[in-house]
């Protein structure tokens, strides 16, 4: 399993890469409303920099000729820059051309096991359901990403799935079980997967022995 950054923030980004577990970053519009730089381009090229993975970066172009138009300038700021569309009737036409030049798609906005199919079919080199946002309906977007995975390997689809709107560690943790190729998380959720009450507690307790320790021997 891969861990991706969900974030347009460089700093957070570079952030999450000293860890080194990130292999790639997903992008979207309301993070790059987030990031509060407008220059889509230069900030995609600069998180390219800094990240050695895919970096998937969304078309917001309108209109089947458009998008296609925009996806194929999007897929040249970097050799690492995956296009992202979403799952609409236009997307899926606009996947399949792209697909068949070679150029990688994410394509996201996934809700149904349909749609995910539809996805591996149209030649999409990733695929992205939402679980967070299943669950805000009251549906069950871990249930989906197993559904996804089960299909995909009964199929023998080669496009990967990258679990996406992750709202909490253990979305992490079901969608690691459920057999996900990739999550994309928050930076927020990195943190939270890192820590734990007990590993605080315990190396705190360790440092004030090792004090102990040296007063006791006369160490200091
Ligand atoms: O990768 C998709 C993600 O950015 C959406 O997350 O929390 O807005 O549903 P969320």
């Amino acid at each position: 399993m891969e861990f991706y950054i969900d974030s347009a923030k460089i700093s957070e980004i570079k952030e999450a890469c000293s860890y080194g577990i990130v292999s790639g970053v997903t992008t979207n519009p309301s993070l790059v409303l987030l990031s509060g730089n407008a220059d889509y381009e230069s900030m995609v090229k600069e998180i390219c920099e800094v990240v050695n993975g895919p970096v998937s970066a969304e078309i917001t172009a309108e209109g089947i000729d458009k998008m296609i138009e925009q996806g194929r300038k999007i897929a040249k700021w970097h050799p690492n820059v995956v296009v992202k569309i979403p799952m609409t009737e236009e997307g899926f036409k606009v996947t399949a051309v792209l697909a068949k030049e070679n150029i990688k798609v994410n394509m996201t906005l996934c809700f149904t096991l349909s749609q995910a199919i539809l996805a591996a079919r149209a030649g999409a080199a990733y695929v992205s359901p939402f679980v967070g946002r299943l669950d805000d309906i009251n549906q069950d977007g871990v249930a989906l990403i197993s559904d996804i995975m089960e299909v995909y390997e009964l199929y023998g689809y080669e496009t990967r799935v990258i679990a996406a709107s992750i709202r909490h560690s253990q979305h992490v943790y079901l969608c690691a079980k459920a057999g996900v190729d990739i999550a994309t998380m928050p930076f927020s959720v990195f943190k939270q997967c890192f820590t734990h009450p007990l590993t605080d507690a315990g190396q705190k307790r360790f440092m004030e022995d090792w004090q102990k320790t040296q007063e006791q021997f006369g160490m200091k």
